[in-house]
């Protein structure tokens, strides 16, 4: 196994887990219909379904929460909030939301109408959603080397400049705005360089196209930067991402990520009239400008989270801890995306489960075989999230089949890593015995969420 440093903080408070035992995750997942979102917490041993808004909170993050004022209009805990996030971002106006996804729906509905076009290295799926739902199209231009599970490759999450250009060109007049997501969480936690997203930069701006972070994971990406890309070795992690920053004209980040927090997020931006737009359709939806769906108190842990989430101890750590686990996996015969990306391990499901047809949602199968052998949760990334269906309801599947093992923040040790990998183990012994899944529910939109199933 990889040599990384050992956690830099120590446990002072814990929380029981238990592991069911196999009768029982059996009429469990059965009850649940074969969808691990509807198990509740509590029936799960190791819970990897996401590393958002589960991170452990340090000692100085709980105390903060006792500094919360809860005004209504201009707590301190704004001032703090936004000093700090304009300090990292340099953006002008900082505004509060209670998740990421609340400033993607601020942010498009307040600049996209239908026919519209949004060009980035890949969407997440809530941001794919939230553009679709208002009419416009989501476009993912990642370079191909991002595609392909085994290549090996620093960036996997640049986009194609090339692809870029073109599109912009093909598009003129319909794009008007194109985001770039680091690290890129769909395509396995990959991060973009700082010269690709330079370049991106001046593409977008040479064609006057605003251009936007999705900036859930900036301080993993930025400290990639600092192991991978020349002449950033000698470099801190945050004024790395303050170049990172300063070449766009805004950012939108989820702090249940990178923020180490359990709830929150924002909205940063130079434009003024967006900035205007935003803040007055928000009062709708989620509350005055100062506190954005936020206690005050939410607002100081993020404060003070996002600034331990840069420390460099801490990030040698985070990403050693997650590379060391993806090594795991392949030494009991796991094939999985390479390198391991920041916050996850994703498998290769059509490597991994060559025998089970597509059409039968191998992916989700094996999130069901984990949970059944060991009350492990993780999330399907693959034909249910990303797939659709043809006008003869046909699957078209996504050019993924990931399940995807998000690692909470500062959660779990190397002994729960390492009893992951022994139920992978005897998955792998007796792969002939997923057979896989048929859908028997599901919704128009993110139908991962509730859909349900039945086993073949
Ligand atoms: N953008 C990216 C890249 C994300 O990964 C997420 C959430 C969001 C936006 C939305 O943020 O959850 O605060 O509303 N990703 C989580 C995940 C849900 O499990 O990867 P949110």
């Amino acid at each position: 196994m990889i040599e990384f440093p050992a956690e830099p903080y120590r446990i002072k408070t814990i929380e029981p887990i238990r592991l069911n035992s196999r009768d029982e995750r059996e009429k469990i997942i059965r009850e649940a219909k074969y969808n691990v979102f509807k198990i509740r917490a509590e029936q799960i041993y190791i819970d990897f379904l996401t590393d958002s808004g589960t991170s452990a909170m340090s000692d100085n993050q709980w105390a903060g929460l006792l500094m919360g004022d809860e005004s209504y209009a201009g707590c301190r805990n704004y001032y703090h909030f936004e000093e700090t996030l304009r300090d990292i971002t340099g953006y002008r106006h900082i505004i509060p939301v209670h998740q990421g996804r609340a400033g993607e729906y601020l942010l498009y509905s307040s600049i996209l109408k239908p026919g519209d076009k949004v060009p980035s290295n890949t969407h997440f799926d809530t941001t794919r959603a939230n553009i679709e739902f208002l009419g416009a199209e989501a476009h993912d231009l990642l370079i191909d080397e991002g595609r392909k599970p085994d290549c090996i490759h620093p960036f996997k999450g640049n986009i194609n400049l090339e692809k870029l250009e073109t599109f912009l060109k093909e598009n003129a007049g319909k794009v008007p705005v194109a985001t770039m997501t680091v690290t890129n969480n769909t395509g396995g936690g990959q991060p973009a360089s700082l010269e690709n997203i330079r370049r991106a930069s001046e593409i977008l701006h040479s064609h006057g196209v605003p251009f936007i972070i999705d900036a859930c994971r900036y301080a993993e990406n930025s400290y990639f930067i600092k192991m991978r890309e020349s002449g950033n070795e000698n470099r801190s992690v945050k004024e790395i991402a303050q170049e990172m920053f300063s070449y766009a004209d805004g950012c939108i980040m989820s702090a249940k990520k990178d923020g180490l927090s359990n709830i929150g997020g924002f909205i940063g931006l130079n434009n003024d009239d967006w900035h205007r737009k935003i803040v007055n359709r928000m009062i709708l939806i989620e509350g005055f400008r100062t506190y954005g769906g936020l206690a005050g108190r939410d607002l100081e842990a993020i404060a003070r989270g996002i600034v331990e989430a840069l420390d460099e101890e801490y990030l040698a750590h985070r990403t050693g801890q997650v590379k060391s686990f993806g090594e795991l996996l392949q030494s009991v015969g796991v094939p999985i995306i390479q390198p391991t990306g920041g916050h996850a391990v994703f498998v290769d499901v059509l490597s991994f489960l060559q025998d089970t047809p597509r059409e039968n949602l191998p992916a989700w199968g094996l999130t069901v075989a984990l949970y059944r052998e060991g009350g492990i949760r993780a999330v399907e990334i693959g034909t249910v999230m990303f797939g659709k269906r043809d006008k003869h309801g046909n699957h078209i599947f996504p050019p993924i089949e990931y399940v995807r093992l998000a690692v909470p923040r500062r959660v779990y040790t190397e002994s729960h890593l390492k009893y992951v990998a022994d139920v992978f183990k005897r998955i792998a012994a007796n792969k002939k015995a997923i057979k896989g899944l048929r859908l028997t529910y599901e919704p128009q939109f993110l139908r991962h969420f509730t859909a349900e199933f039945e086993e073949l």
